[in-house]
Order: structure tokens, then sequence, then C-alpha cells
């Protein structure tokens, strides 16, 4: 979601102050990142699992991560491509509106394709991606990839039009995930057309609802009197995957939506930040009624109450969203899977901690908003590796992901945090009444507990060297230094335009105190100290972090969604890497990279004019990385598939997946 259009209003009014206003004071908290990295000791637990074999995803005990970043830093760009170091090719691949099987007409550059089109090609706005391996394979495999969101400019033939069925389905058609199956020959990859395995999950598509909130009154629907089923995924963000083998999709901001009529809207409805009447982004509840509407298709849109009872109108709709999404990319025929206990807000993404046998799986996730909160979910399940080796993989989903306690971050001062618990265990949640009512508004359940309001949660990566877990925190020009706006040891600027990354570190999985650390401060080279906390250069300075992917190697790869004019005019959004676990921070400098080691954060990547770089995953072995360009204003270039090719004229814009391959066959980056 770009920073122009992602919803700047904070919906957090609660009176959660930062710890303590710290700007003045030294904090020595470096002793215990000496310590933590002893914990890579337990990185054997890393399972040996059937796909996490095939993914490359566990490693030797013995065998230190310690990857060298061999590329030159690339320049800052601004043009109509994509930049890449010497020696590196980039293939636009599987750019929107491509067809997945032979229902769909071509891509047509005059946006006349139908909704028919839409829902048998890749969707809009890719975000979110992972490559699931077809038997441990790094030339084919299954790719997810998320559409968040839309540009109706684009999608349409011919401008801007509202209420129009046809126009509302082609724009829920562009929404969801694409899954597909993929091949490398030659050096090219390409969509297995008409496989088995391609599918599109769009805004409509039937889903089951799974944990607490399965069943619940809450979500009975005249789609579902039983509350366990909803209708489609939207705004799909960041994503995630699970060690048994399925691809993870969070529902950002989804409140956008879906109107009501403000004299009904509830207080969680007004916390989560559901539109009033008119006031949606896409409106596609204005057709409702229309003579070719099936199924309230569009009604269930507007969640203003009608009729007598949640079996006839649509008030309950919105309460299917707002989740982690559980889709199992080897089997075309399995439902999604809503899973409820992972808590309801905009989801950026979803990262499981380091994994250890016999101890539960920790589940992080962040709620891009401004004031927002970090959340755990800890399950009641103690990991067995075998697990990671079933075909049934909703099943294990439902082990992992259904029964546990979810937990919302405080940030303390001196680098020390505290996990607090979402239950109705809680005495600070006895006004909710039930973990039900806790869940459906769980930014208003971490308000009532005190939780810390960060500078917009986005993407959570986890170091498999070390287990450390980073997390961007984009940006948050509304922390203005008014009261409870005051900058805190977590979120230390005031006027956060750059963004920052922070880390933390826990001593078990069920552990409720962790210790964190701020990463790197975003900041133009050209700032001031204060400003250009971490001494970015020419060759690393970026604004507005959040993509956020380790690979199995431990490089961190940093995507930005700009914006801030510091940065913007030397470069467009970008891709940065750096080997956390090599760094060494010292106790007087305010972040852990900073001026004597920084040149180990490189630039490796800029995207074409207007894009914002998303998403990324890779093949087991390494050599081929899925990098996604959303939102870009005048790319890909026609009939061309180099991505680093400038488009000659005017294009309609696509958003896509760029391949990265070393034109010597060889692992990317290192
Ligand atoms: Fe969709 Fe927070 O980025
Ligand atoms: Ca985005
Ligand atoms: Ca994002
Ligand atoms: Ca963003």
């Amino acid at each position: 979601m770009s920073q122009e259009t992602s919803d700047p209003n904070p919906y957090n009014l609660s009176k959660n102050e930062p710890f303590s206003n710290i700007l003045d004071k030294v904090i020595s908290r470096r002793g215990w990142l000496i310590n933590s990295g002893s914990a890579a000791a337990s990185l054997g637990i890393l399972a040996p699992g059937g796909f996490l074999q095939g993914c490359g995803r566990d490693k030797d005990e013995s065998q230190k991560l310690d990857p060298k970043l061999s590329f030159k830093s690339v320049s800052g760009s601004k043009t109509d491509a994509v930049v890449i170091p010497d020696g590196y090719t980039a293939q636009v691949f599987a750019p929107w509106g491509t067809p997945i099987n032979p229902s769909a007409k071509e891509w047509k550059s005059d946006g006349g394709n139908s909704s028919e089109d839409q829902i048998n090609s890749m969707g809009m706005h890719h975000d979110g991606i992972f490559y699931f391996p077809i038997n441990g394979s790094s030339t084919e495999g299954i790719l997810c990839v998320n559409h968040e969101y839309i540009d109706k400019k684009a999608l349409h033939a011919d401008g801007e039009k509202v209420g129009q069925p046809e126009w509302v389905r082609k724009e829920i058609n562009a929404h969801g995930v694409s899954v597909i199956r993929i091949r490398l020959k030659d050096g090219n990859w390409s969509i297995v057309k008409n496989d088995a395995l391609n599918r599109r999950i769009t805004g409509a598509s039937e889903m089951k609802i799974a944990g607490p909130l399965a069943g619940a009154s809450s979500m009975i629907t005249p789609f579902s009197p039983k509350g366990d089923r909803t209708r489609g995924t939207l705004n799909n963000c960041g994503s995630g995957w699970t060690p048994w083998g399925s691809f993870l999709t969070c529902e950002e901001n989804w409140p956008g939506y879906f109107v009501v009529d403000e004299s009904h809207m509830t207080p969680a409805q007004k916390r989560l930040g559901i539109s009033s009447l008119n006031q949606g982004w896409y409106n596609w509840h204005l057709p409702a009624g229309h003579t070719t509407e099936a199924n309230g298709e569009f009604s269930r849109f507007n969640l203003t109450p009608k009729e007598s009872s949640p079996l006839k109108d649509y008030r309950n709709e919105g309460n299917g969203f707002g989740y982690v999404v559980e889709i199992d990319p080897y089997d075309p025929k399995s439902l999604p899977v809503k899973r409820t206990a992972l808590g309801r807000f905009r989801h950026e993404s979803v990262v499981y901690g380091q994994l250890k046998e016999g101890q539960p799986i920790t589940w992080y996730s962040g709620h891009d908003s401004r004031f927002e909160y970090l959340y755990k979910f800890v399950s009641k399940a103690l990991w067995n590796p075998s697990d990671a080796k079933r075909s049934d993989r909703l099943e294990v989903g439902s082990k992992y992901l259904d029964e546990g306690t979810l937990y919302a971050a405080r940030f303390n001062e001196k680098g020390k945090g505290t996990w607090l618990p979402l239950n109705a265990e809680n005495p600070s949640l006895s006004g909710f009444g039930s973990l039900e009512n806790i869940l459906l508004n769980t930014p208003g359940a971490a308000d009532a507990v005190g939780a810390t309001p960060m500078d917009r949660p986005e993407w959570i990566a986890v170091d498999p060297e070390t287990g450390r877990i980073y997390m961007t925190l984009t940006n948050n020009s509304k922390r203005d230094g008014s009261k409870g706006k005051e900058a805190d040891h977590a979120n230390p600027r005031i006027n956060n335009a750059y963004g920052h990354i922070i880390q933390w570190d826990e001593s078990s999985n069920s552990d409720t105190s962790f210790n964190w650390d701020i990463f790197v401060f975003g900041a133009p080279a050209d700032s001031d100290p204060n400003t250009n906390r971490s001494k970015l250069t020419q060759d690393n300075q970026f604004a507005s972090p959040d993509g956020l992917v380790f690979d199995n190697r431990g490089i961190l790869w940093i995507q930005t969604d700009n914006g801030a004019k510091g940065v913007k005019k030397h470069t467009n959004d970008q891709m940065l890497a750096v080997v956390p676990s090599t760094l060494k921070s010292n106790e007087d400098d305010p972040a852990v990279i900073h001026q004597h080691n920084q040149a180990q954060l490189k630039r490796f990547f800029v995207g074409p004019n207007g894009c914002e770089v998303t998403g990324c995953a890779f093949t087991p072995d390494h050599r081929n990385f899925f990098i996604n360009i959303q939102h870009p204003s005048n790319w890909p270039a026609a009939d061309e598939d180099n991505a680093t090719i400038a488009s000659k004229g005017k294009v309609r814009p696509r958003s896509s997946t760029v391949v990265i391959r070393r034109k010597d066959g060889g692992l990317i980056g290192t």
C-alpha cells in the first residue's frame, strides 16, 4: 500500500502513552545483544521435515551462516526501469492480467478485459509472495502472490466509474491471491498455463472461519448461518509461510472496503476504521439490488443493519475480515482458512519464530497503522517436527494456529519489553466479557492492556542464524510530540518521516519478556545527525522500510515504500541487503547500524518510477529471487520482458513480479 493511498487516520484514540520521554537519556542496552548470538546453538531445531528440507529451511547445527555480500551497491535511480547490480538479469514475470488458464483472453493494453478474464488471470498490485518447491526443486514450483489493492484507472478501459456490476466484479476479481505453477527453462521462468494447481482466490472466494470465532454468533451471515464461512480475502498485503508448507496471506487495509451508516457504527468498527457511508474506498455496495446481483455480492459491503436478524442482512459481514488466512498451495480444491486466533486488525505480514521441538510455535504480526501495535500468538500445541512432513496441511494449521494465547507488546525502557496477554483471564479485559469480543476488537483490547503505540508496524522477519526478530516501522508523521504522541524509546524520532527497523530477542518461545534494540534508522544521507542516526550514505540511504525478508543464508532483504522527500529526490523505492548476524554494535551508537559498519548495508535493486518494492521470495538454491513491483507509473515497457528496459512511450502500468538471476547462474547476492 503506497504512502499516498494508505489510510492516514490514526484510529488509536487510547491514551497509551509512551513509557517515558527519553530523547535526552543515554540508553545502555547493548549487553543482551552480545550474549544473544548463542541462540544460534538452538538452530539444529529447525525441523528436518519434508517441506522445510525442500525449502532449504533447515541447516546443520555445526554450520555457521556467514554469507559475504559480493555485489557493489547500485546507485539510486529515477527511471521507468529496474536497476540491478552488474552481472545480473531481471525478467518481468506474471504481470497483472496474465492469463493463468485458457478461460481468460490475453491481457489487453486498452484495459478492455472482462471480469471473467480477470478471475482467470493474475490480479493487480502484487505484494507478499512465496515460492513453494515441487519435490524440492528450484526450477519448478508454486508461486503464491498477494494482490493488495487496485488502480481503477489502469484496471478499466475508460477511467473511473462506480456502481456498475461488471466493474465491481472485475475489481473484486483483481484482488486476493494468485497460485501458479511455474517452471524455469533456458534461463526464463514461465507459468505452466492451465495446470491443475493454478487458481485465483479473490475477494469473493468461499473460505472457512477457524479458531475461537468459528461458529460465533458475530460471524453469522445470510451466506453462513452457522458462522463458519465467509467470502473473500481483501487487501492482501504482506505474507508468511508455515513450516508445513502452506501460504499465509494477511488482510491489511480491509476496513476501507466496508461501509456502515454512522448511527449504527459499533465501537469495534470505529476502532478498526470501517468507513462511514459514502466514504468507502471502492463503494462496492453501490450496485446492491441490481437485477443481476447474486447472493448479495454487492449488498454485503454495507454493514448497516436493515432487517431483524443477521441471517437477513450483512451487519456481520465485516467480522469475517481482518485475519491471517492460510492457503494450501499444493491442494487446489482446499478452501482458504481464516485463522481468527491471531487477532483481527490490519495485519501487515506474519512470521514464525525459531522452531524448537517440544516448545510452542510463536507467530508475530504487526498492525500497520499509525500508533498501532505489535502482536504475537503462542500456540498451545508444542512443535513436533514430523508435522512438517504431513500432507494434510490445513489440519496441521488447525493444530498450531487455532488454539493458544495472543499477546500485544509493550516496549519498556532500556531495551526491555513485555508481552501482555489478550484473553478473558486478563483482569484488564473484563469489560470485553469474552474472548470473542476481545478478538473482534483486538486493537481495542491492546489499548486496554497498555500496549505501546508504534510508528506503523510493517513486515517482520526472523534471522535463521540468531533467532532474533526484526520489524520495519515504516514512518509516522503524526508522532508530533504532543501529549500522547511523544517520542519514546522504541519510536524515538518526532515526525518520523523516514522510519526505522527494530529488533528483539526472546529467551524461550513462551516467554513474556523480551529484549529489544533499534537496528537501523532510515534517513537521507545529507540530513542532520539527529535524523541520520545510522550515518547512511548515497550508497544506502533509504526511507520508509516496509518489506522485510531473511533468506536462509541469513541475509536480510529490506524493501521500501518511500514517499519521503529527502530520499525520494535521489532514488525510487529500492531493496537493500545486510547480514545482521555479523554486525557488531557499540554501546554509544543509537542503532546496531552505525557510522563504522553502515557500509555493510548495500543497495541491491531499485524499482521503476512511481512503484513500491513489495515482497521477496527465493528458490531453495538461492539462484532465483522473485521481487514484486507494485503500482509503477509507466512500466513494464510494452512487449518487453527485460525489466531493466525503460518504456519508450506511455504504457498502461502493470504491477509485476521481477525474477532476478545471475548471468553466470550463481548465488544471488554473494
Ligand atoms: Fe500494505 Fe502496510 O503495507
Ligand atoms: Ca503495498
Ligand atoms: Ca507493506
Ligand atoms: Ca508501506
